[in-house]
């Protein structure tokens, strides 16, 4: 299917998991699992369709505070999936990015990240980012912090500090902004995923849960968003003219 309208850069959150386990009486673990293998699928799909980026939120800093087993599973799976998926992602052209704060992450674990970044960083067919121990407040104070840093050392002056220059430090602003948002399992709220970065970005909430999202949940998220008519603040028939 060949549709007008394309996004650039895909944002998910990918919600449902634990309840897709529990209606099958599996442990939540086998969800998030399951989730994984949609997560191979969706990469694929979105190259199919042009797509460039796709942002994954794969763990929240709120995520912290789940019962302390599942906090390891997941950063066990995490785990898993780096060592198993890079040399694939790789493979196929795709670079991989990491956004949210990995001090909290084992050695181990930040070591595999550094090594995945490096290997793919020069990687130019698509990009995936994956958003772990991440939270849009954070990313907005830490750029905030990272700003005030220069203003200490002289480098930056506070009158130049706008909207454009904030814009031009936070994370992914060397990435297209995202064009559409997606979150799957039902609920319609943000979840302190990307705040600053999805000022502009078409919503799309499905009762999908997240290992149940196929090809077709897809398309007609993509149907959805070509139907879209983005105003940025103005009005319709200026963009008629333009
Ligand atoms: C999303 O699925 C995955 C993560 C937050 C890691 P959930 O685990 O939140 O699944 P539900 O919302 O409980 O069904
Ligand atoms: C958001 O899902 C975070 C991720 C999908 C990683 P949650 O399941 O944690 O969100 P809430 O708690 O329902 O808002
Ligand atoms: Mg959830």
């Amino acid at each position: 299917m060949i549709l007008s309208k394309q996004p650039r850069h895909i944002a998910i959150i990918m919600d449902g998991n634990g309840r897709w386990a529990k209606r099958k009486l599996l442990p939540r673990y086998a969800g998030h699992q399951a989730g994984l293998g949609t997560v191979r699928r969706i990469i694929k799909y979105s190259m199919k369709q042009g797509v460039e980026v796709l942002t994954l939120f794969a763990f929240s800093s709120e995520n912290w505070k789940r019962p302390p087993q599942e906090v390891n599973l997941l950063m066990k799976l995490f785990m898993t999936a780096l060592q198993r998926e890079v040399k694939k992602l790789h493979k196929n052209n795709i670079r991989l990015r990491l956004i949210g704060n990995r001090e909290a992450f084992s050695e181990k674990l930040q070591g595999l990240i550094a090594d995945a970044e490096e290997l793919t960083k020069d990687n130019t067919k698509f990009t995936l980012v994956i958003a772990a121990n991440y939270g849009g407040r954070w990313d907005i104070a830490d750029t905030a912090k990272r700003l005030a840093l220069k203003v200490q050392q002289g480098s930056l002056k506070i009158e130049d500090i706008d909207e454009n220059l904030f814009n031009s430090q936070i994370n992914l602003n060397d990435l297209p902004e995202p064009d559409l948002f997606i979150r799957t399992g039902g609920e319609q709220r943000i979840s302190n995923f990307l705040l600053w970065q999805l000022a502009y970005t078409e919503m799309y909430f499905t009762n999908t849960l997240w290992p149940d999202f196929n090809e077709e949940n897809f398309m007609e998220a993509l149907k959805s968003f070509g139907s879209r008519e983005r105003r940025f603040g103005r009005i319709s028939e200026q963009l008629k003219n333009a």
